[in-house]
């Protein structure tokens, strides 16, 4: 199937077997191996996007179904106001080890914030957060530098 896909404001058209998800359209077609796989079955948050503004597990939807969307990857957080704050917080509260998951856990932070209407408590950060494992164990540290954001 002939469609366009817009990731990160550009326009992409893309002929596409149907079954393809959004996160291999993404690394095998679209070359933006920054969305990271690693269940490739809803259970990690390796592979949250943003899809008009609103985190998603990219394994679990179709690339087809994103069509006149607007998909937003890491590579496209250095030019989204709150991506880029999330990001420096990441790197000024050690919020990451291995790097694996970070992707997905800044993706997935800045639909969070979007979401919260006031300042978010640890707790709140853990609970909205809880979809994004991170195998390193970084938690403490994402949960500071989101609280830094939130505030
Ligand atoms: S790779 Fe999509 S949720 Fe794990
Ligand atoms: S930093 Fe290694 S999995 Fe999260």
């Amino acid at each position: 199937m002939r469609l366009e896909l817009t990731v990160n404001g550009r326009v992409h058209e893309l002929d596409l077997d149907t079954r393809v998800s959004l996160l291999d359209c993404l690394r095998e077609h679209l070359r933006l191996t920054g969305t990271k796989k690693a269940c490739d079955q809803g259970a990690c948050g390796a592979c949250t996007v943003l899809l008009d503004g609103e985190r998603v597990n990219s394994c679990l939807i179709l690339a087809v179904q994103c069509a006149g969307s607007e998909v937003t990857t890491i590579e496209g957080m250095s030019s989204h106001e709150v991506g880029r704050a999330v990001q420096e917080a990441f790197v000024a509260h050690d919020a990451l080890q291995c790097g694996y998951c970070t992707p997905g856990q800044i993706c997935s932070a800045v639909g969070m914030l979007a979401e919260a209407s006031a300042t978010l408590t640890a707790a709140e950060i853990r609970e909205r957060m809880a979809g994004n494992l991170c195998r390193c164990g970084a938690y403490n540290g994402i949960v500071a530098a989101l609280q830094e954001v939130s505030r």
